[in-house]
């Protein structure tokens, strides 16, 4: 049974009026220390129907204090399923009105809508990764940031790639949605993307207005388009003789040929010294398909997606499992009640009443859930307690994804 939620003093608004949300939005730009949207920014960010806005009111409903909204995505998880979830973002309290619990009303009231709407899970990227774990978000998945130089030498035997053809905006617009959604489909933790988000990266006016912005598409041996990349140019320091260098904004691929070579497509564009990529996969691998594996520089490693399950039950029963004998997890969530199931390679089915072998708190139970970290991690880091000897290392191998390495590669 959930238990009932401590009353806020914060009463938290849906926005539906375009007027009150472009406020709300405003504001949240200024907890970012960014200016407001100008007309032309804001007409491409558009007003959409289907998104959740919340707002607190401050002396007056003109003048809103805090903010929150998401918008309906579709989540891949383990073993191919896909659910409705929520993507999270414009999350912001104006700064004379922090550390007085306004953050906490929002989170509640859109944990709550999210799953009263029948949503499975909400995702967000965090500003700052000490916020949202209170609220039963984990880090369910990571990215690498690396840096390639130019024409690196390619082992023998390392994967060709198919043929690289470029796109203009309009065609992008049209081919790049569907093929995201596909690829993203394949991995878990990759999700759908609103018109909007595609609106505000593909867009050529805005703040980048006057950028250069490359998009290209691969297509594989078989004909089928299975990758694409779109990157922007960062200038060189010409005092420091240092050269322009390409920075991906995007790159989707389906399988080490797709990776190869759109990665050899962007290392060989000319009038540049390297390639950045922020965030990657985990499984990209390009170091091993390199003669000179330190070509390739991992420069940081951070949070890619934070995942919060609305509904456990579901979500548990939606993914695939691996091997091995089951375990019976138990999971605390004050905010939204939490349960106890028995996992197993066949599945995952309430258990109620049954004796917890591992126990853990809701963003315990989102770290492990896409396969980016083992439970027997958790215990070790005194984030999980095991209560059965060697039900961590049994949940290790349920858990355990096969395929591509979990990864959203969607910022919002
Ligand atoms: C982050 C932010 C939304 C928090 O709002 P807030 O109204 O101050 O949050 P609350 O008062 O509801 O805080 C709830 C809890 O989170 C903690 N908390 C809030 N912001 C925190 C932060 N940045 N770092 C660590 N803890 C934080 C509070 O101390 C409080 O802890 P407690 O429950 O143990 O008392 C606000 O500071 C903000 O707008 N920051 C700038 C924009 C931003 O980073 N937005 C998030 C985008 S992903």
């Amino acid at each position: 049974m959930s238990p009932e939620p401590p009353a806020s003093p914060h009463a938290v608004r849906t926005l539906t009026d375009p007027a009150e949300r472009r406020r709300a939005f405003d504001l949240f730009l200024s907890t970012l220390h960014h200016g407001p949207l100008t007309d032309e920014a804001w007409e491409a960010h558009g007003h959409a129907p289907d998104e959740h806005w919340l707002g607190l009111d401050g002396d007056g409903p003109d003048d809103p204090v805090g903010s929150a909204y998401s918008f309906p995505t579709r989540l891949t998880l383990p073993g191919g399923a896909v659910v409705g979830a929520a993507a999270v973002s414009g999350v912001g309290v104006r700064p004379d009105r922090t550390r007085a619990g306004r953050l906490s009303a929002l989170m509640r009231a859109q944990l709550a809508a999210a799953r009263d709407r029948g949503d499975v899970a909400t995702v967000l990227r965090a500003s700052e990764a000490a916020i949202y774990g209170r609220y039963g978000y984990g880090v369910a998945s990571r990215g690498e940031h690396v840096r390639l130089d130019a024409r690196p030498d390619w082992r023998p035997g390392a994967p060709a790639g198919g043929t690289v053809r470029m796109l203009g905006p309009d065609r992008a617009a049209t081919v790049l949605p569907a093929l995201q959604e596909r690829l993203a489909a394949r991995r878990p933790g990759g999700m759908t993307r609103s018109p909007r988000w595609w609106r505000r990266a593909l867009r050529p006016a805005g703040p980048t207005a006057g950028q250069y912005k490359g998009v290209a598409v691969h297509t594989g041996a078989d004909g089928a388009d299975d990758g694409f990349a779109v990157w922007g140019v960062v200038e060189g320091d010409l005092r420091t003789g240092g050269g322009d260098e390409v920075e991906i904004q995007q790159l989707w691929a389906d399988g080490p040929d797709a990776t190869a070579g759109l990665w050899r497509f962007l290392t060989g564009l000319d009038l540049s010294s390297g390639v950045r990529g922020w965030s990657r996969p985990l499984d990209e691998d390009l170091d091993l398909m390199l003669a000179d594996a330190r070509r390739h520089r991992v420069t940081g490693r951070g949070d890619d997606l934070w995942l919060r399950l609305v509904d456990p039950g579901a979500a548990l029963a939606a993914r695939s499992w691996g091997e091995g004998m089951p375990v019976v997890l138990r999971v605390h969530d004050p905010l939204l009640g939490g349960g106890t199931w028995r996992i197993g390679p066949g599945g995952a089915a309430p258990a109620a009443g049954a004796v917890a072998d591992l126990e853990c708190a809701a963003d315990g139970l989102a770290t492990v859930f896409l396969g980016d970290r083992a439970p027997s991690r958790l215990v070790a880091a005194g984030r999980c307690s095991e209560h059965t000897a060697g039900a961590a290392a049994r949940a290790d191998a349920l858990f355990a994804v096969t395929g591509p390495a979990p990864w959203c590669g969607t910022f919002f």
